[in-house]
């Protein structure tokens, strides 16, 4: 599976890693926060350097939906379950300064953004019951939502509620630009480069050396911006829950909503149009569930195509794609200085699905508190420590998982057999006291370690996608078990050992 956004990517030049390099700051992770927060350090002088594992955008920011909105589902709701409105007020006004800098970016660099008004709907009485509580919550919050009923879609609905002029844009076109101006203030970007460990710099250096695949990197700091942040020093995977969800973009003759549409109800159903080289399109996005959670999750590509093709029936599937983001257990993102760093390390994650916006808003807060700046909204909002109600809460929700993945393996092994998965399948087996997973991909069998090399999860097979797929903390690996993303900073191991 491709995006639309990857598959129609910009180049994005990318530079060597001088030997025995030094800089002031290296960021880890060349998405949206890791091109934003270097930009933003370069720009006030100092000497970056982004050290990518793969290429840019590869992971959750080439495969986004890339609304640009303050309207969020119904996060302002869940918000205030947990905080107070003081919280709330400083989420939406982080948001609304990451949402206006990337648009005065885009205007200032020649990049195509399109202005439209976010809507929610609701189908049902439990989802209109949400959107007024939401549009309550916007209010406190202090968001001009308005609830309505009248929605552009080819089927009835009992309530949206809207936001007008909020934006959409291509993904890549915006890290392209990123990237260029970076490298124009003297960032170097390097892709194909893992950090698997960070260490205290070597007596007598400042700050910290980065354990790279391509050797050491010293830095004075060091901004962790991988998505689920590797190194378990802040114990952030304990409060976070890995979400995978999908996204079909078609060919479509029919009048399309030009809007950006997300259900109130479930299953999840995101709506947006894009129009690349000339093609327009309907992109649907849903199905999401926990990461290694279902196995069959080529069928939730097929409902979504499905879905689309109910309501608009001349709807091609053109491009398909799914990814994953992080939902924090306190519903707001940790961005700041990671405790035991040595206050050297800081890191930003767990934006819900709602990067497009908290990405650049932790961006702004992670380069102020490094060049010494103060943002009034980032200390109401912001955590940077893990509280154990929060990890208990995120604990018993991975109970479940543990559950399911432990009975599904004994399941598994209860059927393993000596016979080949079939062309696109795979399963987990026993080799003595081993879990190995073993599975077929363009004709060619592969037989790899089925724990998983973090904390060591037994792995799931995502047909979809044909990877392993680990349902603690979401590390991903190619058939042949090459690390693909997630808090693991090791391929799966060899099966001899
Ligand atoms: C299906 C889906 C739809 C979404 N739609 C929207 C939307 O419409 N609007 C919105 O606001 N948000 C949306 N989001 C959320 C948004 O896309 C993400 O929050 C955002 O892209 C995260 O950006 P990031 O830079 O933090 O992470 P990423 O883009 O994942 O970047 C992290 C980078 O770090 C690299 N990396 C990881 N480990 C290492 C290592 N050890 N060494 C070196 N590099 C490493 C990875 O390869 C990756 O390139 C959506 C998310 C999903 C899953
Ligand atoms: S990602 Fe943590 S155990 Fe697999």
């Amino acid at each position: 599976m491709r995006s639309l956004w990857l598959a129609t990517a910009p180049s994005i030049p990318a530079d060597p890693l001088p030997a025995g390099a030094t800089y002031d700051s290296v960021v880890v992770g060349a998405g949206l926060t890791g091109l934003t927060t270097a930009l933003l350090l370069s720009r006030a002088g100092h000497r970056v350097a982004v050290l990518e594992a793969r290429t840019a955008g590869a992971v959750t920011t080439g495969n986004t939906t890339a609304k640009l909105s303050l309207l969020q589902g119904t996060s302002i709701s869940a918000i205030l379950k947990h905080h107070d409105e003081d919280v709330a007020r400083a989420y939406v006004l982080g948001n609304r300064e990451g949402q206006a800098w990337l648009l005065r970016f885009c205007d200032e660099n020649g990049i195509g953004y399109q202005t439209r008004d976010a809507v929610g709907y609701a189908t049902t009485d439990t989802g209109a019951r949400k959107l007024t509580a939401e549009h309550q919550a916007c209010l406190t919050a202090g968001l001009d939502t308005e609830l309505g009923s009248a929605a552009s879609l080819p089927f009835p609905v009992r309530k949206t509620l809207r936001l007008k002029d909020q934006a959409q844009f291509h993904p890549l076109e915006v890290l392209a630009g990123l990237a260029a101006e970076f490298r124009r203030h003297g960032g170097t970007l390097v892709e194909g480069v893992r950090v698997e460990g960070v260490a205290k710099a070597p007596e007598g250096a400042e700050g910290v050396e980065l354990r790279t695949s391509a050797g050491p990197v010293t830095a004075s700091n060091v901004v962790l911006a991988t998505g689920i942040p590797i190194l378990d020093r802040g114990g952030y995977f304990a409060v976070l829950q890995p979400m995978r969800s999908y996204c079909v973009a078609l060919t479509v003759e029919d009048d399309v909503p030009e809007d950006m549409y997300l259900s109130a109800d479930s299953p999840t159903r995101s709506l947006r149009t894009a129009v690349v080289d000339g093609t327009p399109y309907l992109i649907v996005g849903g199905n999401g569930h926990k990461v290694g959670h279902s196995s069959a999750t080529q069928a939730r590509v097929d409902g979504l195509t499905r879905w689309a093709q109910e309501y608009f029936p001349t709807a091609r599937p053109a491009y398909a794609w799914s990814a994953q983001d992080y939902a924090p257990a306190a519903a707001v993102p940790y961005v700041g200085k990671v405790p035991a760093g040595g206050g050297h390390i800081y890191a930003a994650t767990g934006y819900d699905k709602w990067g497009m916006t908290n990405a650049v808003a932790a961006s702004l807060a992670l380069s102020g508190e490094i060049l010494g700046g103060n943002m009034p909204w980032a200390g109401t909002l912001y955590r940077t420590r893990v509280s154990g109600a929060d990890a208990l809460q995120t604990a018993q929700a991975n109970a479940a998982v543990g559950l399911e993945m432990v009975s599904g393996w004994l399941g598994g092994l209860a059927r393993s057999s000596s016979s080949t998965p079939g062309e696109g399948e795979g399963r987990v087996i026993r080799e003595g006291a081993r879990p190995i997973g073993v599975c077929t991909v363009d004709g060619v069998q592969h037989r790899v370690s089925a724990v998983c090399p973090h904390l060591k999860g037994i792995l799931t097979w995502n047909d979809a996608e044909r990877s392993w797929d680990c349902p603690l903390h979401g590390s991903r690996f190619t058939a042949d078990g090459k690390l693909l993303e997630g808090p693991s900073t090791a391929d799966l191991a060899d099966t001899r050992r």
